[in-house]
């Protein structure tokens, strides 16, 4: 580690104060967090140990795609959840509890963030982070999750709008918003630790509900690369599919995959 990086170490532990972590790995270069949080699980570390990188050579996001980020204008962490009993039935909750303590985290410097389902946080109609589950099993046992996320927070870390599949934003840029990444490092995961105890609970899915992007619009729901329909959002399953609504029919869930909305008009 070097002297920059060991700074950089103390600044964290001093930011993440009063907030109890299992375990904590900093690193100023990583492939990927998601990686190393899903090995370091599959390897004991407590539930809620976190896996932070200033840059990630590999950070990948849904279906294999890449998540560009830059040195120390992005956010890029991964935390190693290990869900119980009463959880386990309700895995696709997970995207949520990470989309929505970054959007309740935002509200506390004014900002009004929303998910686009399943895993994107918006500011102003352009996403600013991303959110990643990925889970470690041994056949029908999980070992753990890997809840990551990759926040963009300064104008470095915005893809041009040609390499991004949704057109980019960062904090500085959408809100005006110049704080320090570990300042919001500390407000995620300080919901995080909120909201865990009541993912299981109809209230969490109605707040996951609330800050949804496009309830009540029509949007184009692609399914793979070549199928698509329209449809209007209703809303959240209880086991966090997106209900939906095609012209003239009845409700159908979504469930994740390879799906991606986007907004008509
Ligand atoms: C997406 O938008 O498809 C999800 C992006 C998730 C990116 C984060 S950055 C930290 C963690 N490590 C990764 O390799 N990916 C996630």
């Amino acid at each position: 580690m070097s002297l920059d990086s060991n700074q950089d170490f103390l600044e964290l532990e001093t930011a993440l104060r009063g907030i109890t972590l299992g375990g904590l790995r900093f690193y100023p270069e990583l492939g990927s967090t998601n990686d190393e949080a899903l090995s370091w699980g599959t390897d004991h570390a407590p539930d809620f140990s976190l896996v932070l990188a200033e840059k990630q050579t590999a950070g990948r996001g849904r279906d294999g795609r890449k998540w560009f980020s830059a040195e120390g204008s992005s956010l890029t962490f991964s935390l190693v959840l290990r869900p119980n009993s009463e959880e386990r039935p309700l895995l696709g909750r997970f995207a949520g509890l990470g989309a929505l303590a970054l959007v309740r985290a935002l509200r506390s410097w004014n900002v009004e963030a929303r998910i686009k389902w399943p895993n994107d946080v918006l500011i102003g109609g352009r996403k600013a982070a991303g959110i990643l589950i990925e889970s470690s099993w041994e056949g029908e046992q999980l070992h753990c999750l890997a809840l990551g996320m990759g926040i963009n927070v300064r104008e470095g870390s915005v893809p041009p709008d040609a390499q991004a599949l949704f057109p980019a934003t960062c904090l500085e840029r959408a809100a005006g918003l110049k704080l320090s990444r570990f300042e919001l490092l500390h407000a995620v995961l300080n919901q995080v630790q909120e909201l865990r105890p009541v993912l299981t609970h109809e209230a969490f899915l109605q707040a996951w509900q609330s800050a949804l992007a496009y309830r009540g619009e029509m949007v184009r729901i692609w399914q793979g690369q070549q199928v698509s329909f329209e449809a209007e959002v209703l809303g959240l399953a209880a086991d966090g599919a997106l209900r939906v609504r095609k012209p003239g029919c009845a409700e159908e869930d979504i469930h994740f995959g390879e799906v991606h909305l986007r907004p008509l008009g």
